[in-house]
């Protein structure tokens, strides 16, 4: 292998197309040499100029100049093209939900350490600049001790014929499995496992098969509480997609931080908590929040980056590896396991 990893694009046409492919163009340590989609894998290949276009997985693998594979076709694909990748050993970055339940990630992260190839989920969001800002405080102690995490992030969703993700045939579930496990990992990138979890699913307004609803309450082995609240039925327009983050000393709030960009807003007030008891408890105080500055980091491109450079280095992936990934389904299991017993899951 070269200087730079060369990657292979299994799935293209979507976040790959929009995100992804763009990110990885721009990235120091790789580069895209080959896609592959079922659907008009020619424009996507015309409009990045990269050079090979196929319309099987096997052909992109079988191609000798591919050393790694980004797989970001639907969920239910996910399982047979990392075999696919394992056997033709190939590295392989998968989009996140990396399977559909725990049997499957299992079987997933087992054929890559039979095959000796890398494996790491893509859950790009701790890599945004603000998120790592957002750790280093927490780190440092500047919240003191952090006792309550609230992450949202939400969008409109309305049934589409076919849509892969509105069927947990195809997607693993809904809300709950597409969008609250981003935060559920980012949350665990803050402070540490969750202890136990309790979740609320549903369909509020949606008639498609995936819940259009899902509230999770979790407490984490430090002790602290939090709430991720991901629906399919608020508007965009009504998202603000908030992190907030309370600890004894002050606390953290972002806007837009959460999702796809890398931009965003965050805001912050630190060393707090030993004043003494205000019996008025006035809370129409103004605000003593100040702006914390950020890099702005693509957090897709930074995940490429991170993947390459470990098979670059000759070491396993550490950040979102197989057993981040394995713990990633068993947090789903656990929820959906919650939702279903109404009962508080440990895991
Ligand atoms: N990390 C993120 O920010 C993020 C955002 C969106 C989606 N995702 C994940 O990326 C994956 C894809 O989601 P999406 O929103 O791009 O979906 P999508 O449906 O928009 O796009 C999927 C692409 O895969 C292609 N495809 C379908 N069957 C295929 C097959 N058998 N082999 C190869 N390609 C096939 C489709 O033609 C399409 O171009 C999912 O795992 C999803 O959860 C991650």
């Amino acid at each position: 292998m070269g200087e730079k990893v060369r990657f292979g694009v299994i799935g293209a046409g979507g976040i790959a197309f929009r995100k992804t492919i763009p990110a990885m163009l721009r990235a120091r340590n790789l580069r895209v040499v080959a896609v592959m989609d079922t659907a008009n894998v020619e424009k996507v290949a015309e409009a990045f100029r990269i050079r090979r276009a196929y319309t099987t997985a096997e052909d992109l693998l079988a191609d000798p100049e591919v050393d790694a594979v980004y797989i970001a076709s639907p969920v239910h694909c996910h399982l047979e093209q990392i075999e696919l990748a394992a056997a033709a050993r190939k590295h392989i970055l998968c989009e996140k939900p990396l399977t559909l339940d725990v049997a499957q990630t299992r079987r997933a992260i087992d054929v890559c350490r039979r095959k000796k190839v890398f494996l790491q989920e893509g859950y790009m969001m701790k890599f945004h600049g603000a998120h790592q800002v957002i750790r280093e405080n927490i780190s440092q102690g500047r919240l003191g001790k952090v006792v309550y995490l609230r992450a949202q992030l939400s969008c409109w969703y309305p049934p589409i014929p076919g849509a892969w993700r509105q069927d947990p045939k195809t997607g693993g579930g809904g809300a709950l499995i597409d969008m609250a496990t981003h935060l559920l990992n980012l949350l665990e990138f803050f402070v540490g496992p969750i202890r136990r979890l309790a979740a609320l699913t549903g369909n509020l307004v949606h008639p498609y098969r995936s819940e259009d609803a899902s509230t999770i309450l979790a407490e984490f082995r430090s002790g602290a509480h939090a709430t991720i609240d991901c629906f399919w039925c608020i508007p965009d327009e009504a998202s603000r997609t908030r992190l907030e983050i309370y600890g004894s000393a002050g606390a953290i709030f972002t806007e837009g931080t959460i999702g796809q960009s890398v931009g965003g807003t965050m805001e912050g007030i630190f060393g707090l908590g030993s004043a003494e008891y205000d019996a008025a408890q006035n809370k129409d105080v103004v605000r003593k929040f100040r702006p914390i500055p950020f890099k702005k980091i693509n957090p897709y491109q930074a995940e490429c980056e991170y993947f390459a450079q470990c098979i670059l280095d000759g070491r396993p992936p550490e950040i979102n590896g197989p057993v981040e990934a394995l713990r990633m389904a068993r947090l789903v299991e656990a929820a959906y396991r919650s939702a279903k017993e109404k009962v508080f899951v440990p895991v």
